[in-house]
């Protein structure tokens, strides 16, 4: 596996394994790698003669007060773990690789941003501003480094799924955007980097995140077509962890990521919960199709 760390080399890469008639995947990620990542990169090793996944702990993505500075960070196991896995290549620039203008004094940058609106109000849009910019602009830059023809997100991040999708289409990127199903502990909870910050305590009290999306799932399927009650459902799970602090429980139409009052048959909507366990914030949800006819 070969490990780059520059934009130029890694075009180059890219251009050759595409002279050389290989299709390329991309797994972008912010490092720390669990199951949940590489069952993104099996997705990506089918998808694709050639694979790279990207490690870059992007800044613009993270708010005053979030946890950039502590984010986990271990270049070295993950480049194990990768090349256990057959992975090509590991892209891992640096701050200053991807964002060459910043210390610049006359026209500090970066100056050119990737912004989605309406997709970015609600849900995770709503609580961390800017946050969506960040993620819209880095995928950017990497889909222009590592000229990928698939590039393989986890569906956990619902709504960034749902806006790199988007960002695919109106900006005419010749690129395939293949969800992944969340991977989850066998208790439920979703794998996450930032699970490694909980706890004993706040960890088994964790469980309810996911409990709350089945219960909304549940709802939905069987029938339930009011939103406040399908809400309800999920807000009556989490109020089982004392330690819990919601930040939002929210049910939005899976396309435009807008909340629905009322649920229509073959409406496909996603259930989506955000909580707070002392400083660590996690999130869970799920797309979950209204039924035809209500049971
Ligand atoms: O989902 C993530 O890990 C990040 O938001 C991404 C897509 C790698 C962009 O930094």
């Amino acid at each position: 596996m070969e490990l780059i760390r520059t934009v130029d080399a890694m075009q180059a890469h890219a251009d050759a394994a595409r002279a050389d008639g290989q299709t390329l995947a991309l797994v972008p990620t912010l490092g720390a790698l669990h199951d949940g990542h590489l069952a993104l990169v099996r997705r990506a090793l089918e998808a694709a003669d050639h694979v790279t996944v990207s490690v870059f702990v992007n800044p613009t993505q993270f708010g005053p007060g979030e946890d950039y500075d502590t984010y986990p960070r271990d270049l070295g196991g993950d480049r194990e773990t990768l090349r256990a896995l057959d992975v090509d290549t590991l892209f891992a620039p640096s701050v200053e690789e991807m964002y060459p203008y910043s210390d610049d004094e006359a026209l500090p940058g970066p100056l050119a941003w990737v912004d989605m609106v309406r997709l970015d109000e609600h849900l995770c849009g709503a609580h961390r501003e800017d946050h969506f910019r960040g993620v819209t602009t880095v995928v950017t830059k990497l889909f222009h480094a590592c000229k990928p023809d698939v590039a393989v997100f986890g569906k956990k991040d619902a709504q960034q799924y749902v806006i790199l999708q988007r960002l695919a289409e109106d900006l005419l990127f010749d690129i395939d955007i293949v969800g992944v199903p969340t991977v989850r502990e066998p208790d439920g909870l979703a794998q996450s980097s930032r699970n490694e910050y909980l706890d004993p305590d706040e960890r088994e009290q964790a469980t309810v995140l996911y409990e709350a999306v089945t219960a909304a799932e549940e709802a939905i399927e069987g029938g339930e077509q009011a939103a406040e009650a399908v809400v309800g459902a999920m807000e009556n799970a989490l109020a089982a962890a004392p330690d819990a602090d919601v930040q939002y429980a929210e049910l939005v139409d899976a396309h435009t990521l807008q909340p629905v009052d009322h649920l229509a048959p073959g409406q496909e909507v996603l259930a989506a919960v955000a909580v707070f366990f002392g400083d660590t914030r996690l999130i869970d949800n799920t797309f979950v199709q209204v039924p035809a006819s209500p049971s």
